[in-house]
C-alpha cells in the first residue's frame, strides 16, 4: 500500500482492515466534481492573495481540468484503495504536477473541504429534485383540470363522507407538493453559506479572501464562524427533512392509488406499463411502484434518524462520525429521484374510471349532510335537522333505500318542512355544485385554486431561478 498523505509522524503503514474501514470513497466519490471545483476556487484564491505563485495557481487549476476531464471521460477511474475523493484527487494532481499539486492544500482542511463539497453537492441535487417535483406538480394540475366535474366521493376515517371531484382531491396534493417545493428552495437559501476557509477548526494565519472563494462558487456569503462551518451538518438534517416530508405526501397519494387500482373501488387502471404481474396468479395487475413508494419512505425516514442520531452527542468540531452524513443524505436523495420519475409517468398514464367514481357517490349516504342542510335552510336549528337526517338515514338502511329514493312521504312523516324540492337539493351535481365555499369541491371554486396554484408555482420557479 501507498503511504498516506498524513503518513510523516506515523511508523506503521495502516492496517488493511482500518484503511477499508476508513475509506470514504466508494460513496464520496461522486462529489469529484464538486471537490474539484472548490479545489479550483481555493487555487485561485491562493494565487490572488499571493499565498502562492500565479504560475502554481494556473498550473494547478489547469491540471485540475484535466483531472476533471478524465474522470468525466472515464479515462482516470478513482482508486476504491484511496481515503476519501479528496485524498484521491490531490494525490493525482502531484502525480502529475510534481511538487506543485502539493501547495494546492495551503491554508486548508479537509474538513472545510468536505463541508464545501458536500453544500455543492446538495445544492445542485436541490435544484435536480426541485425540478422533477415542479414536472410532478404540472402533471397533477393537468389531470385535475380534465376532472373539474368528476364526482367522487371524500372520506374520513375511509368511510364515505362528502362529495366532492377529483380535480378537488388531486389538488390536495398539488398544495402539499408545493409546500415541498418552496421547503427545498428555504433548505438551500440556509446552506448555502460557504465554510471554505474555515480550515481544520480555527481558520488559517495565511491572509486568505473568504469572500472570493464564496462567491467564485456561487454562495450568498462564508461562514462566520469557522468551528460552525466544519462542525454542523444540519443542512443535511433539513434537506432529509424536507424529502421525508415530500415521501410522505408521495406515500399517502401512493396509498390511495393502491386502493383506487383494487377492484373493491376501481376508481382507476394504471397502464400496463406501470404495473405488474403475479408468479402465480395469472389475473393480478399489481400496483408494485405505488407499494415502493410507500416503502421507501420508510427508509428515507431511517435516513433521517441515522442523521440526527449521527449528530446529537457530536463535541465540536470535527469528528470522523461525520463520514457517515454522505451515505444517508445521498439514499434519501437517490430514492426520492427514482421515485418522483417513475411517480410521475405513472400518474399521467394512469385511466381515471369516472363512473365508478361517481357509483361510489351515490351511495353511502354521502348527501346526508346536505339533507340536514336543507332542513337548516328552511329554519330548523342544525342540531334538530341533524337527528332527523339521522332517522331518515336509519330508516334507508333498513329498508334497503338511500336519501334519493325514500319517497317523500316518509320524508314529511318526519317534518312538514320537506318537499318535493329536497330531491334537488341532495342531488349529487348539487351537493358537489354548492359546495362553493373557498377551498372547496365546487367546478367554480377548483378553477379558483388551480389557477392560485399555478400562480404559486410560477413564483416558486422564479425564486428557484434567482436562488
Ligand atoms: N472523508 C471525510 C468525511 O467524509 C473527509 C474529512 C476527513 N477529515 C478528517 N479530519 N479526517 O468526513
Amino acid at each position: 500500500m501507498a503511504d498516506m498523505m498524513w503518513a510523516g509522524r506515523f511508523s506503521k503503514q495502516v492496517d488493511e482492515t482500518v484503511n477499508a474501514f476508513n475509506s470514504s470513497i466508494a460513496f464520496d466519490g461522486r462529489m469529484y466534481r464538486h471537490d474539484i471545483q472548490g479545489s479550483i476556487a481555493h487555487a485561485t484564491m491562493l494565487g490572488d492573495c499571493g499565498i502562492i505563485t500565479k504560475e502554481d495557481s494556473l498550473e494547478i487549476i489547469g491540471g485540475l481540468k484535466e483531472i476533471l476531464a478524465d474522470i468525466d471521460s472515464g479515462k482516470l477511474e478513482l482508486d476504491p484503495n484511496a481515503e476519501d475523493i479528496h485524498m484521491f484527487v490531490e494525490a493525482e494532481l502531484t502525480k502529475r504536477l510534481g511538487d506543485v499539486g502539493k501547495r494546492l492544500h495551503t491554508s486548508r482542511s479537509r474538513n472545510d473541504q468536505v463541508a464545501v463539497d458536500l453544500r455543492l453537492y446538495l445544492r445542485d441535487e436541490i435544484s435536480e429534485i426541485s425540478d422533477m417535483v415542479i414536472t410532478l406538480i404540472k402533471t397533477i394540475i393537468g389531470i385535475a383540470k380534465e376532472h373539474t366535474e368528476t364526482v367522487m366521493p371524500g372520506y374520513t376515517h375511509l368511510q364515505r363522507a362528502q362529495p366532492i371531484t377529483f380535480a378537488h382531491h388531486l389538488m390536495a396534493y398539488v398544495w402539499m407538493l408545493l409546500r415541498d417545493l418552496d421547503r427545498l428552495g428555504d433548505v438551500n437559501k440556509r446552506m448555502n453559506y460557504c465554510p471554505l476557509g474555515c480550515g481544520a477548526l480555527a481558520g488559517t494565519t495565511y491572509k486568505t479572501n473568504r469572500q472570493q472563494t464564496a462567491e467564485l462558487l456561487g454562495f450568498t456569503a462564508p461562514m462566520e464562524n469557522s468551528l460552525d462551518g466544519v462542525s454542523d451538518r444540519d443542512y443535511c438534517v433539513e434537506l432529509n427533512c424536507a424529502l421525508s416530508l415530500l415521501m410522505t405526501h408521495l406515500s399517502r397519494f401512493s396509498e390511495e392509488i393502491i386502493l383506487w387500482c383494487s377492484w373493491e373501488f376501481k376508481f382507476v387502471e394504471l397502464d400496463d406499463a406501470f404495473a405488474t404481474g403475479s408468479s402465480i396468479m395469472p389475473q393480478k395487475k399489481n400496483p408494485d411502484v405505488t407499494e415502493l413508494i410507500r416503502g421507501k419512505t420508510g427508509r428515507v425516514n431511517g435516513d433521517l434518524v441515522t442523521l440526527l442520531t449521527m449528530m446529537k452527542g457530536l463535541p465540536l468540531a470535527y469528528n470522523k462520525d461525520m463520514q457517515e452524513d454522505k451515505e444517508a443524505i445521498f439514499d434519501a436523495i437517490d430514492n426520492v429521484k427514482l421515485c418522483v420519475k417513475t411517480f410521475t409517468p405513472m400518474l399521467a398514464t394512469m385511466r381515471v374510471i369516472k363512473e365508478n367514481m361517481r357509483n361510489a357517490a351515490a351511495r353511502g349516504f354521502i348527501n346526508a349532510t346536505d339533507c340536514a342542510d336543507y332542513l337548516v335552510k328552511k329554519g330548523m336549528p342544525f342540531r334538530d335537522a341533524y337527528k332527523i337526517t339521522g332517522t331518515l338515514v336509519a330508516e334507508c338502511i333498513s329498508k334497503g333505500l338511500t336519501l334519493e329514493t325514500l319517497p317523500l312521504d316518509d320524508y314529511r312523516k318526519m317534518t312538514e318542512l320537506f318537499s318535493d324540492d329536497v330531491y334537488e337539493a341532495i342531488s349529487l351535481d348539487t351537493c358537489v355544485r354548492e359546495r362553493k365555499s373557498y377551498g372547496g369541491p365546487s367546478p367554480e371554486a377548483v378553477a379558483v385554486q388551480i389557477a392560485n396554484a399555478e400562480k404559486e408555482l410560477d413564483a416558486l420557479i422564479s425564486a428557484k431561478g434567482q436562488a
